[in-house]
C-alpha cells in the first residue's frame, strides 16, 4: 500500500540543524506512541519527518513498519563524487528516505541557492524517486514593496524542473517573514498565494492541480485548524513546533 495520499495533509517537521542524536530518537519515540494511541490520526494526515541527515538512518530504524515518512533537508545536485560536504539524493534513498526539502529560504539565505540550483537538485531527487519539497516565499521587504506575488512567480517558475510531475513535487510556500518569528501570514494573504500558486501549477504541469502546496511559518497546534481551511492549502511545512512530540501531533489533531 502506499503511503503517500496527496487527498491527506501533508504534516512535515522540518527540524532543521536540531537535536543531538538522543534527543532526536526521544522525539521520534514521542511521535509514535502518540500515533500508536490514535490511530485515527492517520485518517486524515500523512506524517514527514526532516531530521538531521547525520540522524536519518537511525530514525528509519525506529520507525520501522511505522507510516511515517523521513526526508532530507537538502541534497546535491550531484549523485556522487568529490563534493565535500554533500549529501546526495542517492545516500538519502539508501538510508529510507521518501522525501527531501530543496529551496528552503535558511538554504537560498545563507548558501546562496538559486532557484537554477533547486531544479538541479530537484532533478537528482527525481532521478532517485524521491519527492522534492520545493520551498518558494518572499521576503519582508518583497512583500512590502509590493513584489511578493512576482518573486514567488520567478522562484516557481525557475526551480521547478521539467521532470516534476503531480506526483514527485510539493510546493511550500513559506513566507521569509513568518519562518521562526511567531507572524503567521493572515489567512487572507495565504489564501490568495495558494490560489495563485495552484493557477501556476495548473499552467506549467499537466495536472498541476493535484499538486500539493504546503503552507510554512510559525504553523503551530493553534493556528493549524484555520489554516487547514483554506483552499488549496495542503499541508504544513512546520519548524519549531515540529521539535515537540505534543505539538507536533497536536497539529495533525487541529486538521479541519
Ligand atoms: P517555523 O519554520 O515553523 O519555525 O516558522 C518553518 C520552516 O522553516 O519550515
Amino acid at each position: 500500500m502506499s503511503i503517500v495520499d496527496r487527498q491527506k495533509t501533508l504534516v512535515a517537521g522540518n527540524w532543521k540543524m536540531n537535536n543531538s542524536l538522543n534527543e532526536a530518537r526521544s522525539l521520534v519515540s514521542g511521535i509514535t506512541s502518540h500515533l500508536e494511541k490514535d490511530p485515527e490520526l492517520y485518517k486524515n494526515a500523512e506524517f514527514l519527518i526532516c531530521p538531521s541527515p547525520l540522524h536519518v538512518s537511525n530514525i528509519t530504524e525506529i520507525l520501522d513498519g511505522v507510516p511515517v515518512h523521513v526526508g532530507g533537508q537538502d541534497c546535491s545536485f550531484e549523485n556522487n563524487g568529490a563534493h565535500t560536504g554533500d549529501v546526495s539524493a542517492e545516500m538519502l534513498k539508501d538510508v529510507g528516505c521518501r522525501y527531501v526539502v530543496l529551496g528552503h529560504s535558511e538554504r537560498r539565505q545563507e548558501h546562496s541557492e538559486s532557484s537554477v540550483l533547486v531544479a538541479q537538485k530537484s532533478i537528482a531527487a527525481h532521478a532517485q524517486g524521491l519527492i522534492a519539497v520545493i520551498c518558494v516565499g518572499e521576503t519582508l521587504d518583497e512583500r512590502e514593496s509590493g513584489k511578493a506575488f512576482d518573486v514567488v512567480a520567478r522562484q516557481l517558475q525557475e526551480s521547478i524542473p521539467s521532470t516534476a510531475n503531480a506526483e514527485n513535487i510539493v510546493i511550500a510556500y513559506e513566507p521569509v517573514w513568518a519562518i521562526g518569528t511567531g507572524k503567521v501570514a493572515s489567512p487572507d494573504d495565504v489564501e490568495k498565494m495558494h490560489a495563485f500558486i495552484a493557477d501556476a501549477l495548473k499552467e506549467k504541469l499537466d495536472n498541476g492541480l493535484t499538486i500539493r502546496i504546503l503552507y510554512g511559518g510559525s504553523v503551530k497546534p493553534d493556528n493549524a485548524n484555520a489554516l487547514s481551511k483554506i483552499d488549496h492549502v495542503g499541508g504544513f511545512l512546520i519548524g519549531g513546533a515540529s521539535l515537540n512530540a505534543d505539538s507536533y501531533i497536536g497539529i495533525a489533531r487541529a486538521l479541519a
